[in-house]
């Protein structure tokens, strides 16, 4: 199945293609960035697949720590080595922290090249490959330097999940039900009725997200309305990343335990219902995600919120479920309003 994504500017148009990965045949140069762990167990299935006379392999190290100016640099560099000229394309292979950087340094590469997505983690394939963000990390911040530039293509292949460490996935299931949560009521009842075990189940919630998504970078490419509602959960979670130094948690995790916390300010808002609250709850527990997370200063933790790059004029503003499948955003929560949910995790 395909799934059309379009532009004001019909050049940036791109499908996402979902189990329907056989050929990619290039005149020009190829380069295919991964990594050391997915091309280890990967690079041999989706090498025969790439048919170009120029192809080259560049494997950068393993970890969120590498999202880095250094691995950009030296992802550029590889490419001058390998004469790659503005006809050429770019293939990233791996999470979203290969796909952020791939796309990154595409979009600065000759002043752009061509890039295609092929995500081998279930976060890059319902969030990270799809909508043109890309970046990469700096000592100020997560994602704080990059650009908006998309993907000729993407490829997600869910065989690939086959080798995801359980944890990994549920990481990308907790993004997956951020968007049932904000947009879909009967695609959040899809979670509560299956164990995403099989290959179509993983397939269909694969198409859903990229759906949702589609939907909303259509609308909105560079996040100056309607795309911040993907964020939903995401203003607790930086901050707890930034508390655990981003080592406790994954990124899904702390996303899940962000949801949940928004959740409960959405409770006592009046915007969901005690039984929609523990609904929630139960589903990101069932997929072994955390809810909780112990606030150790919760004025601390408040005062976080306003270094967020999301937060605008001293307001800070949250993404809230109003009921499941609906969302509604607010930047005149009452302070203490917010310290009493936060009071509820210390
Ligand atoms: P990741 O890229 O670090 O991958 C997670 C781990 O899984 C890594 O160790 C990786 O090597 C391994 N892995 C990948 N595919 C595998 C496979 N098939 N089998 C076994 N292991 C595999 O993390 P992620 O969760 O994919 O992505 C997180 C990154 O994505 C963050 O940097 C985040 O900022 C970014 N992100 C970007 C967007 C966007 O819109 N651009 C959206 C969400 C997240
Ligand atoms: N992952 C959030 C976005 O793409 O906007």
């Amino acid at each position: 199945m395909k799934i059309d994504i379009s532009f004001k500017d019909p050049s940036k148009d791109y499908f996402v293609y979902i189990d329907e990965l056989k050929e990619l045949e290039f005149d020009s140069s190829v380069a295919i960035v991964t990594n050391q762990r997915v091309g280890g167990l990967w690079l041999k299935d989706i090498l025969p697949k790439i048919k170009s006379k120029n192809l080259h392999i560049i494997s950068i190290p393993d970890g969120e720590e590498y999202k880095s100016f250094e691995t950009l640099n030296y992802i550029l560099e590889q490419l001058f080595i390998a004469k790659l000229d503005r006809k050429s394309t770019l293939i990233s292979f791996g999470g979203g922290v290969v796909s952020d950087l791939t796309g990154f340094a595409a979009s600065i590469y000759q002043r752009g090249i061509s890039f295609i997505n092929i995500p081998t983690t279930l976060l890059a394939q319902v969030d990270a490959s799809v909508g043109g963000k890309t970046g990469i990390n700096t000592k100020f911040g997560k994602n704080l330097i990059g650009s908006f530039y998309q993907p000729k293509a993407v490829y997600c292949e869910s065989k690939y999940l086959q080798t995801l460490p359980n944890r990994e996935f549920s990481a990308g299931v907790a993004e997956a039900i951020k968007m049932a949560i904000m947009f879909d009521r009967n695609f959040f009842q899809y979670f509560a009725n299956h164990n995403l075990h099989k290959k179509e189940e993983l397939a269909f919630v694969i198409k859903k997200c990229v759906e949702l998504k589609a939907d909303i970078v259509s609308k909105d490419e560079k996040e100056s309305g309607i795309r911040s509602v993907l964020n939903y959960g995401h203003t607790f979670a930086h901050v707890i990343e930034n508390e655990t130094k981003y080592l406790k948690f994954l990124h899904g995790e702390a996303v899940s335990i962000g949801m949940n916390m928004a959740n409960l300010l959405a409770l006592k808002l009046g915007y969901l219902k005690e039984e929609e609250y523990k609904r929630i709850k139960d589903i990101l527990i069932k997929f072994n995600l955390p809810v909780y997370y112990k606030i150790k200063d919760k004025e601390l933790f408040y005062e976080s919120f306003f270094l967020d790059k999301k937060s605008s004029n001293s307001k800070v503003k949250f993404i809230l479920p109003n009921s499941i499948g609906n969302f509604i955003i607010k930047d005149d929560i009452d302070r203490d309003m917010v310290i009493s949910v936060l009071s509820e995790f210390a």
